[in-house]
């Protein structure tokens, strides 16, 4: 499965960064995600595969495309296609796209059937940090415990650490604490996910996301933390009375229980794909010139154990065409 669709999706997040980069700085956040999933679900349906997208756009009767439930892949040829569940999210960071600030990224991630957390559209709680921090986070400690226990693994002072928060009024009393601790940090406008695979990346600069964004982004940060060896623990979190009744529905009988990275994305195979729209911490956003485009892309399988920066240069076909270094 992650031999036979991991270039696949390399270019199923390519073709949806490159279709949304063109909205870049229009303002108008809905397009450039209506783009972005046209995109995406457009490419979904040439690749050999039985999928169904178990994290996407949203249920069916709110998402024309790409809802939770759609079947997606091609299965009119040769028998014996490899059976996925899919989560996607074809622009994460859809304001960021729209007014051209960084970090936005188009996103899929796979894994055999039940691999990926059926999650409901609802908030999460997270705390996610990457491999040498792995066992030493408890979500329902003290803030400073955390960023105590960070700065051990990491052998530094918590005043060294970096802990990257979405800038929310629900947060007030988070970035009071982390502040209080004495930990640095960086307030972002939208996108905990590209924040969390960040986090679980040495040499970025990120030490720690804390804080409530969406469920669908934790489940794919989830899928992107098995294949770095990162770690996250979350908390669904219950805003609306529909919600409840929602996550029962759905078999979540436990509203208050803790997810550790393997409850979120259990499978054995997976594969992760994230491609820069603009540009970010990770990935480059995509860059246009005369004859074509440039995309930067994160492909990522779990059993195989490759992570692979991959820079793409994209040609029109044009008779003056250039690859430049
Ligand atoms: P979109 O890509 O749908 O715009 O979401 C961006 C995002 O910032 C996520 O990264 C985050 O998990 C979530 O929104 C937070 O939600 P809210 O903006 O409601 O606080």
């Amino acid at each position: 499965m992650e031999h036979a669709l991991g270039q696949e999706f390399v270019s199923v997040v390519e073709k949806a960064a490159i279709a949304c980069a063109h909205t870049m700085g229009l303002g108008d956040r809905r397009y450039s995600d209506q783009v972005a999933t046209e995109s995406m679900r457009k490419a979904l349906h040439e690749i050999p595969m039985d999928g169904t997208i178990v994290i996407g756009e949203g249920e069916r009767d709110e998402a024309p495309m790409l809802f939770i439930g759609e079947k997606v892949g091609d299965t009119s040829g040769s028998t014996g296609v490899p059976v996925v569940d899919i989560a996607v999210d074809p622009l994460e960071g859809t304001n960021l796209c729209a007014t051209g600030a960084n970090n936005a990224i188009a996103v899929i991630a796979a894994s055999d059937q039940g691999g990926l957390l059926h999650a409901p559209d609802c908030y999460m709680e997270k705390i996610i940090v990457g491999p040498s921090s792995r066992g030493a986070i408890d979500i329902d400690a003290p803030v400073k415990q955390n960023l105590k226990a960070i700065a051990k693994r990491l052998d530094r002072g918590v005043d060294d650490l970096v802990v990257i928060v979405l800038d929310r009024p629900r947060h007030a009393e988070l970035i009071k604490e982390i502040r209080q601790a004495g930990a640095r940090i960086r307030l972002i406008g939208d996108g905990d996910l590209s924040a969390g695979i960040s986090a679980a990346v040495v040499g970025t600069g990120v030490h720690a996301v804390m804080g409530t964004g969406g469920a669908p982004e934790g489940v794919l940060t989830a899928a992107a933390l098995r294949c770095l060896n990162g770690e996250m623990q979350a908390r669904l979190v219950v805003a609306k009375p529909d919600q409840e009744k929602r996550l029962k529905d759905m078999g979540v009988e436990d509203l208050k229980k803790v997810y550790t990275t393997e409850e979120l994305a259990p499978g054995d195979r997976m594969i992760f794909a994230a491609c820069g729209v603009t540009d970010g911490t990770l990935l480059k956003g995509v860059r246009f010139f005369g004859g074509g485009a440039r995309t930067h892309t994160l492909i990522m399988t779990l059993q195989s154990r490759k992570a692979r920066f991959i820079d793409t240069v994209h040609l029109e076909r044009r008779p003056d065409f250039k690859v430049r270094f």
